[in-house]
């Protein structure tokens, strides 16, 4: 299969804060000069959090390491964990095609996914809800065929109640994962037969599947925000013990602001967005799910004729302006004027989600629209390079 970059690509990518805090922690796992070394769990954490790797993460991730872009697209490209295209928002699925699956079953699983998903693998489904794969042995042989799903594998599996199971989780339901047959874990199907004294107490689910029942989803991905940094050498204050004060890494980036925050200082005369660095996740994708919808007010056209240049906007390329501008958006000071329930409207009609808060745009198109330039439109006139180019 060719692994290259997809056709389709995201304006822009930042980490999370949290992610960005666990990120920079990660760098100080190596000694000076050697950050590249975390190449791997930094490019898991993208995909970790927005399903998949695309480019912009890449280069986000080789400037944070000081590599070069194309060093970084060779390891995202030569290993296969690291999916290049965009996966299922609910669910990426990866079938085992290797010799016991292969014999109990693993083709009419895959006769499921050509059904219910896509007829290729690695393509969407056309809710955009699903996706899938053939992967190797993933190392649960006794209990042929199965599948992984997020991070559980589901095992024992038959093609009904594996269309049963992707039925259940479209309609946002708790599937449980482990053994569907009954089997605890990978013991006879008819119950243990030795080592029967530890059968007392245990949970009712094997493991991770008892996890996925108690925080009542298994197909979750990690946000940041959900575990704990696990970089006990660096102290609550950021410092790295053993390591003098010119080598500390550097301080993480400030916590998110709310839309409305955002929005009430960007009207101010000295605006924020000034002096944001070029790099800073601005703010929580996922706020702008939480709050209730309202359609901004929209223009059937430019006024007078004359759009402004959304590209001026970090975050937004030819093709999101033309996104824009199709939804009735052709001025700073309409995206100057969303609040958090506009952001929502908009929000939820981009193909990518959550970049209006990350990018920062309500604070940009507020300086823009005063007539003040950011830092961004500043080198993108100077350069003639718009972020997604
Ligand atoms: S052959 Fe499928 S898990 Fe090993």
């Amino acid at each position: 299969m060719l692994r290259r970059l997809h056709s389709e690509q995201p304006e822009s990518f930042a980490f999370t804060p949290a992610n960005q805090k666990w990120a920079e922690a990660q760098l100080t796992k190596f000694p000076e000069g050697r950050q590249a070394s975390a190449v791997i769990p930094l490019l898991w954490r993208a995909q970790e959090q927005e399903g998949w790797v695309s480019k912009p993460a890449i280069e986000y991730i080789a400037d944070m390491l000081g590599m070069a872009y194309i060093r970084v697209l060779e390891v995202t490209s030569f290993y296969f964990m690291f999916q290049m295209q965009p996966t299922g928002s609910v669910a990426h699925v990866q079938i085992c095609g290797t010799l016991s699956c292969m014999i109990c079953g693993a083709e009419d699983l895959i006769a499921v996914c050509k059904d219910k998903i896509a007829a290729k693998p690695h393509t969407l489904s056309a809710d955009g809800k699903f996706s899938w794969e053939e992967v190797e042995c993933l190392g649960a042989c006794t209990n042929a065929p199965m599948a992984q799903i997020g991070k559980d594998y589901f095992e024992d599996l038959t093609a009904e109640g594996f269309a049963q199971m992707l039925d259940d989780l479209a309609a946002g339901k708790t599937v449980v994962p482990g053994p569907q047959n009954g089997r605890y874990a990978a013991e006879p199907k008819s119950g243990l037969t030795s080592l029967s004294e530890y059968d007392s107490g245990k949970t009712q689910y094997n493991a991770s599947a008892q996890l996925a029942i108690d925080i009542g989803d298994s197909v979750k991905r990690i946000q940041g925000d959900e575990v704990p940094l696990l970089t006990p050498w660096v102290g609550k204050d950021g410092v790295v013990a053993g390591r003098a004060a010119a080598d500390q890494p550097p301080k993480a980036p400030d916590a998110p602001k709310p839309v409305a925050k955002q929005v009430e200082e960007a009207k101010k005369p000295a605006p924020a967005a000034k002096s944001a660095p070029a790099k800073a996740p601005a703010a929580k994708p996922a706020a702008a799910a939480e709050v209730a919808e309202v359609e901004p007010e929209t223009l059937k056209e430019a006024r007078g004729g004359l759009p402004d240049d959304l590209k001026l906007l970090k975050g937004v390329g030819p093709k999101l302006e033309q996104t824009l501008n199709d939804l009735g958006f052709f001025h700073f000071d309409q995206i100057a004027g969303w609040g958090a329930a506009e952001v929502a409207w908009v929000d939820s009609r981009l193909k990518f989600k959550g970049r209006i808060e990350r990018d920062g745009w309500i604070a940009q198109a507020a300086s823009l629209a005063a007539g003040d330039e950011t830092d961004f439109a500043k080198k993108a006139k100077k350069d003639g390079r718009y972020d997604d180019e």
